[in-house]
């Protein structure tokens, strides 16, 4: 932690943190990690400010490390993402989200004629990454933006 600077959420002693989340986005990456469901503790903080975001937030479980591909399914929304995991109060390991090239489910598709909306067929993306995630439909070919992202 950089000398001097202020901790808006108070420091775990176990977990992992979740820091440079879009404000904006911070309740989809909740939603997409199933953190709502979780009995873990968690504290978030959010419309921190940051140089590279604007306005960021981080969240904070307790007890907790992602493991394998589950924490990269957040780059839709959260792709600058970065995880911190905290062993006895010490940072020891930090890592960025990776973005995916291709996302099954999480995500709908804008296209209200598209097979996925109308049967019970999974989403499948191919995802598009210029700075901003974009998902073209593998059924469809619709490209679905961030502002027309749904997650489930
Ligand atoms: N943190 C925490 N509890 C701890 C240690 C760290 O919640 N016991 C959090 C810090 O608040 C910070 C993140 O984990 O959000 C990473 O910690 P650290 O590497 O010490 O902070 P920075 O130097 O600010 O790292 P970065 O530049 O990656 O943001
Ligand atoms: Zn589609």
């Amino acid at each position: 932690m950089s000398k001097g600077k202020q901790l808006s959420v108070s420091a775990i002693k176990n977990g992992t943190v979740i820091d440079h989340i879009p404000a904006k986005n911070l309740f989809k990456v909740i939603s997409i990690l199933g953190l709502d469901k979780f009995d873990h503790q968690i504290t978030f903080g959010t419309n921190l400010s940051s140089t590279k975001l604007g306005l960021k937030a981080i969240i904070k479980v307790t007890e907790k490390t992602f493991v394998g591909d589950e924490v990269n399914r957040i780059a839709l929304v959260a792709p600058e993402a970065r995880l911190n995991v905290i062993k006895n109060y010490e940072v020891v390991d930090k890592y960025n989200v990776q973005v995916p090239s291709e996302i099954v489910g999480i995500a709908k598709c804008v296209n209200p004629k598209c097979i996925t909306n109308n049967e019970a067929v999974t989403t499948k993306f191919k995802v598009l990454n210029s700075g901003e995630i974009a998902l073209k439909c593998h059924y469809c070919e619709k490209i679905t933006d961030q502002e027309h992202m749904e997650v489930m």
